[in-house]
């Protein structure tokens, strides 16, 4: 390709820091600028103090600088419009239009669209008055989960282990505003029983890649115990989906999904992720989201081998060709460094120590999450703080580089968990 690009990447967090690392070096790149980005972003690459979630500053900005491309790191502004305005204007954007992004803004319209188009997933129901999802709830078999169905920050999924606990949940959200607007419709959903998964792909309309099965650790404690977290480290590829797993995603999941979106008038460009739950019946998805997972974006991005901004800018073009898209061989682990006291309330402004960028190992990166950069330190800005990446030719190698990394870092005010991959390990 003779142009360059200008390039405008949308977000703050791991999942933003993981794509600059990725895309930076591009022999197609001009320029790079992150909105709002975060403490190391600033240190990579440009960034401009607008919210991800103001999608007209972002449109506005973009126009008058003249980018060539927009990616959306997150879902939130991709679910209020920002890939119809910025098509509008004739900018490319990695990442679906609002009605592709209802895929994960409407747990309502998905079940939905997975049950009109015969896509395995657990049983479901989507309920607004309480009185008529209790009735449903007293009425089933089965055990449930109870499911905000818009936007929840990864939060708006009760597991009850009870049918008191199950009506519960859905009276508090029905009726009594937990999750907010979020919260005012519901899925009640069969509960699932197997390993989980996520698959990631790159759509561009019927096209796309498949890049390596990764699994996520939800919980905040070692042997997943205690709350769920937004993710505390995870791996890639995971191979509890092997080679008959992802032959049975392919076939049953995901070109009939490709295939559906199209019918029904959705041209899709940008990440489908695809939570699966791998039954004895089965994979069946657990959720789709419209945006790469974090922190298995920073797991993903290291294993692609070509340039990750040609495929993201062919994607927004409509033109992707999976067979440009490489990836290498080996493993690629993540563990999360959270502020303590995460997922409850924990304190911000905690200085960290980060080591010399020429003392760090080749095949480690340090990524940012909730940080800022402040009189030339680097201070917590978030829950989640810092990600340690590691890559090598095997598990055990790529983990021994990301625990290698939590001995660098000075950041008392800090944890993480020691047993990233421990299910990987366990199977031997
Ligand atoms: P979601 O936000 O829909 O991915 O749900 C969050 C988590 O809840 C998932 O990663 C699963 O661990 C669990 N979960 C969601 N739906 C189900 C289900 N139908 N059966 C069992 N577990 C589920
Ligand atoms: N790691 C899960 C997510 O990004 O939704």
């Amino acid at each position: 390709m003779d142009k360059k690009l200008k390039v405008l990447l949308i977000g703050s967090g791991g999942r933003e820091h993981a794509i600059v690392k990725a895309i930076k070096n591009s022999p197609i790149l001009s320029e790079l600028v992150c909105a709002p980005g975060n403490g190391g972003i600033a240190r990579d690459c440009k960034t401009v103090d607008i919210s991800a979630e103001n999608i007209d500053k972002i449109v506005k900005y973009a126009v008058s600088e003249k980018f060539d491309l927009v990616i959306s790191g997150p879902e939130v502004p991709l679910s209020l419009g920002l890939g119809d305005k910025l098509r509008e204007v004739g900018i490319p954007v990695y990442g679906p239009s609002k009605n592709g992004a209802l895929l994960e803004a409407s747990k309502a319209f998905s079940k939905d669209f997975m049950k009109r188009n015969a896509i395995p997933t657990a049983e479901g129901v989507s309920f607004t008055s309480f009185q008529e999802a209790s009735k449903y709830i007293e009425s089933v078999q089965h055990r449930v989960v109870i499911k905000a169905s818009g936007l929840a920050a990864g939060k708006g999924v009760v597991l009850p282990e009870t049918k008191e606990e199950a009506l519960e949940a859905a009276r508090e959200m029905l009726e009594g505003g937990m999750f907010g607007e979020s919260g005012r419709e519901i899925v009640v959903e069969e509960r699932m029983e197997g390993e989980e998964a996520s698959i990631m792909l790159v759509v561009c309309g019927r096209k796309y890649v498949m890049l390596p099965a990764s699994q996520d650790h939800k919980r905040v404690g070692d042997g997943d115990t205690g709350p769920n977290t937004g993710g505390m480290g995870a791996y890639a590829p995971a191979a509890v989906a092997n080679a008959s797993v992802l032959a049975d995603v392919r076939s049953n999941i995901v070109e009939p999904t490709l295939a559906a979106l199209e019918k029904e008038g959705i041209d899709y460009r940008g990440t489908l992720y695809v939570g699966i739950m791998i039954t004895k019946s089965g994979a069946k998805v657990v959720e789709f989201n419209v945006r790469f997972g974090d922190p298995e974006c920073q797991v993903l991005m290291p294993l692609i081998s070509s340039d990750a901004l040609e495929m993201l800018y062919d994607t927004a073009c409509g033109r992707l060709n999976p067979d440009s898209v490489k990836i290498g061989g080996g493993f690629a682990t993540i563990v999360v460094v959270c502020a303590k006291g995460y997922p409850g309330s924990y304190p911000k402004g905690c200085e960290i120590v980060l080591p010399n960028s020429d003392s760090i190992p080749k095949d480690s990166w340090i990524i940012h999450a909730g940080t800022k950069a402040q009189n030339g330190k680097i201070l917590s800005a978030g829950g989640r703080v810092l990600g340690l990446v590691g890559k090598d030719l095997t598990l055990r190698g790529a983990l021994k580089k990301s625990y290698g990394l939590a001995e660098m870092i000075d950041f008392p005010d800090g944890f993480y968990r020691k047993d990233i991959a421990h299910r990987e390990l366990e199977r031997g």
